[in-house]
């Protein structure tokens, strides 16, 4: 099936959805989604890169600011194309036929423009402002309009509508496929870089170049790490000097297409790499893809980070950095000190994708085990998800050292410790989908 038919099925199923969320909810008739505004830096001409609000992404494939989508049940969405006249910037805007095909498009010169033209729009009948909700950042911009505050980002919506962007379509989950085949390029450009003595920066430029986007256009910013520097979880840096005697690259690094994201991380070694280091690579690599065999339908996602505590102190024993019982380790949570993250999140136009903790399309929430704070999805899996399972082991000199004279120092063999330190660490980071059978992993296919 081709993007075309996957879309229109797409945009049938969010009007189903959004209509039987305004039922749901009661209030309101239609939805007003507005993608944002341009940000301006503190006392400055300049902005940050634009990133369209997510539930405006969730039905157009168009990152722009400022523009404005108008949901009636029953009805072909609207979609007013603000495209201003200016000769500072290129203000061109472009649809995919298959994209068009699903909208009525408004053509409009200002945003401000919406407001009288949402009277207009040829077989389409408005209800009272006061019945339609507003959804976005700029709430100034809502009431410019005559949307009064209690028409604004209304939470009982909100989080029906956070809810459901858990279980993607097919036309997502196609997008998200893509998405990891692009990043592939990237990563083994990636590892080519680094074979060759690569700098952080030249990883980095070679990641781009491979996937061919610029680094504004990346889902997150690049995690490109040597050596020590894979022990910071969200490392930002590209160091510029040479990488010619660096043992390890950590990258984490995605791409997106039509507003949907990858989430990929690997770990690369080189020939003069410590042996031990090379073997957990290959032990975290077996304990990833056991994990992701776990997952099926119906299983509280928390089990599947109990698994991975599981499989890292296991790890941590066969390797000799921990000793001890594996009942002892777990009970004195050791593996935590080396896996300080959750084992993965919920992933679709956003990186960390929203309604990770939901319980519920009503807003009941789930907090994470007491003992696992950092788990941010603690939901059930369902056919149709999406999510990042990544379990890591890292050395992180902020959380081992201050262990080094406290009550669990005895399970630890700090002589390897100080000698695999200077590797930083370990993740292994693969996206996949629910399925009615179990699991499809969407970032392990050939390119
Ligand atoms: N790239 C950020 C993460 O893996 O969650
Ligand atoms: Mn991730
Ligand atoms: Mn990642």
């Amino acid at each position: 099936m081709s993007y075309a038919q996957h879309y229109a099925q797409h945009i049938e199923r969010l009007l189903a959805l959004y209509t039987d969320a305004l039922l749901a909810t009661g209030n309101f008739e239609a939805v007003l989604i507005h993608s944002g505004s341009a940000r301006y830096h503190y006392a400055d001409d300049q902005t940050s890169p634009f990133r369209a609000y997510g539930h405006f992404s969730h039905w157009l494939p168009a990152s722009r600011p400022e523009q404005v989508l108008l949901i009636l049940p029953g009805q072909t969405p609207v979609y007013f194309q603000v495209v201003p006249t200016d000769f500072w910037y290129e203000q061109t805007a472009h649809l995919d036929d298959w994209v068009a095909a699903q909208w009525q498009v408004q053509p409009l010169e200002r945003s401000a423009a919406i407001a009288e033209a949402l009277q207009g729009i040829p077989g389409v009948e408005i209800p009272p402002l006061a019945r339609i909700a507003f959804l976005g950042e700029n709430t100034h911009f809502a009431t410019a309009m005559g949307l009064p505050p209690e028409c604004h980002n209304p939470s009982a919506l909100l989080q029906w509508l956070d809810f459901q962007r858990a279980v993607k379509s097919d036309y997502e989950v196609a997008c998200i496929r893509a998405a990891n085949r692009q990043a592939l390029l990237g990563h083994t450009a990636a590892r080519h870089a680094f074979e060759a003595g690569g700098s952080e920066y030249a990883i980095h430029m070679a990641y781009l170049q491979a996937c061919h986007i610029l680094d504004e256009e990346t889902p997150y910013t690049n995690i490109v790490a040597l050596d020590e520097k894979a022990a910071i979880l969200h490392y930002q840096h590209k160091r510029r000097q040479s990488g010619e005697r660096s043992q390890v690259l950590l990258i984490d690094a995605g791409c997106k297409v039509n507003g949907y994201c990858s989430d990929i991380t690997r770990t690369f070694t080189r020939p003069h790499t410590a042996p031990l280091f090379g073997d957990l690579v290959e032990a975290m690599t077996a304990l990833q893809q056991s994990l992701i065999r776990k997952v099926r339908p119906g299983i509280p996602y928390p089990d599947i980070h109990v698994a991975c505590h599981m499989g890292i102190t296991n790890i941590l024993l066969q390797s000799g950095i921990c000793r001890g019982s594996a009942e002892a380790l777990l009970e004195h949570k050791v593996s935590t000190l080396f896996m300080p993250h959750g084992v993965g999140h919920l992933l679709g136009i956003q990186v960390h994708d929203v309604g990770g903790r939901m319980k519920n399309a009503r807003g009941e929430t789930q907090a994470p085990p007491p003992e696992y704070p950092s788990l941010r999805t603690t939901r059930s899996t369902a056919i149709g998800q999406v999510f990042t399972i990544e379990p890591g082991l890292y050395f992180i000199p902020v959380l081992l050292d201050p262990e080094r004279d406290g009550p669990r120092a005895k399970y630890i063999d700090w002589d390897l410790v100080d000698t695999l330190t200077p590797l930083g660490g370990i993740r292994i980071e693969d996206n996949v989908l629910v399925t009615a059978g179990g699991v499809e992993n969407l970032t392990r296919v050939s390119i």
